[in-house]
């Protein structure tokens, strides 16, 4: 099966503290200078390598399906711009390969640029002297539209993302919002069957945020079958609209699941809240604590009472698969009112720092290449 996106061990190093000196000479930081620690060492010196290297990306395997929203999360520094860069042609890796619809990212380029365009929070370009409409016609114009083309593109896309209104506004009276939806509109001009984007909704208001999501989401995955890779530290718009995430982690893929599976991953258990009306605690109620506990599934009750013996609440935690039925048959038996009844489930959020701190053992991206 062709992948959208194939990443095969995607290594990317950046030299760190490399200066040049006065001499016009790199330093290579105090550990370094006027000793050579080993033979590779000296190969390295001889063959002009510098380091050290922070090890953005430590060996990335990712698959990307066509139709599908891929979410990368991570903590800052974790690699999520430098993968999509690497996609997009804006770096090259060092080791590893990257594919897009098939083709190369180091020797075709050209093929994968017609596939992909991406979208990145720094990207501007646009002249805040001309309106909405005319910075796309300039767009157009450079990506080679002819005049009916961009004509067409241009309305569809205003309309598309709801910016039709106030197209014809000079870009300097855009919103913060507007102008990320004129930066949408250019890099759809070319109507590219995958778009990556680099924290798409960061710096929009809920609501706009909201309406960028539900354009991702609605019309460009599911009316315009585009795949989609985002990068995001929001783990609520990584839960809603993506089909799979990957957990990126100094460099390298923690996980790599449905948001479902992923919230799962760490923990086996959900929790079961009743609360009751009107209820004391005695030997019936602790018979039926017994009897909850008895329960295939049931990992533990724990009932709360108050100092006067008030019966309040029971949390039952149980197996992740585990349906209410049996637990609410007990409790029914046992007479009590009931006043409400919630689940507790790990959010995606739970299991992303459960995934980041149970791989925090001291380390640093440093290396010599
Ligand atoms: N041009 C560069 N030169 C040197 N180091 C870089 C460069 N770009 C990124 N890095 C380093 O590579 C690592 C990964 O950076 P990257 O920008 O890919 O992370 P990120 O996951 O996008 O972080 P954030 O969430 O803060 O945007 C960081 O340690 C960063 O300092
Ligand atoms: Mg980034």
């Amino acid at each position: 099966m062709e992948f959208a996106i194939e990443t095969i061990d995607l290594v990317k190093r950046y030299p760190t503290t490399a200066r040049r000196g006065r001499e016009g000479h790199f330093h290579l930081g105090p550990a370094r200078v006027g000793r050579v620690e080993s033979f590779t060492g000296m190969l390295k010196i001889i063959k002009g390598i510098k380091g050290p290297f922070i090890e953005a990306l430590r060996g990335v395997n990712i698959k990307i399906k066509k139709g599908e929203i891929f979410g990368v999360l991570g903590p800052n520094g974790a690699g999520k711009t430098t993968l999509i860069k690497i996609l997009c042609t804006l770096v090259i890796h060092d080791e590893g390969e990257a594919y897009v619809n098939g083709f190369d990212v180091r020797s075709e380029p050209n093929q994968v640029l017609k596939n992909l365009q991406a979208v990145l929070p720094e990207s501007r370009g646009f002249n805040w002297r001309l309106t909405g409409r005319q910075n796309l016609e300039f767009y157009a114009l450079l990506y080679g539209l002819n005049e009916k083309e961009s004509k067409d593109r241009i309305d569809f896309l205003l309309d598309f993302t709801g910016l039709k209104e106030r197209a014809d506004d000079y870009y300097q009276r855009y919103s913060t919002g507007m102008q990320r939806k004129l930066l949408l509109c250019r890099s759809l001009l070319r109507n590219t069957p995958i778009l990556l984007f680099d924290e798409p909704t960061v710096g929009l208001d809920p609501t706009s945020a909201a309406e960028f999501r539900d354009l991702l989401y609605k019309k460009l995955a599911h009316e315009e079958k585009k795949t989609i890779l985002l990068s995001t530290h929001n783990l609520f718009e990584a839960q809603n609209i993506c089909d799979r995430i990957a957990i990126l982690d100094r460099g390298k893929i923690t996980a790599c699941d449905t948001p479902n599976n992923i919230r799962y991953l760490m923990f086996d258990e959900k929790v079961f809240n009743i609360t009751f009306i009107d209820a004391t605690y005695d030997d019936e109620r602790q018979k039926m604590i017994d009897e909850l506990e008895e329960i295939k599934g049931v990992h533990g009750v724990t009932p709360e009472i108050d100092p006067d013996g008030n019966f309040h609440e029971i949390s039952i935690r149980v197996d992740k698969n585990m349906d209410f039925a049996s637990i609410l048959d007990v409790v029914m038996k046992s007479g009590l009112k009931i006043r409400t009844i919630n689940t507790k489930e790990p959010t995606l959020e739970d299991a992303f720092m459960a995934i980041t701190r149970q791989n925090a053992e001291p380390q640093n991206n440093l290396s010599f290449g």
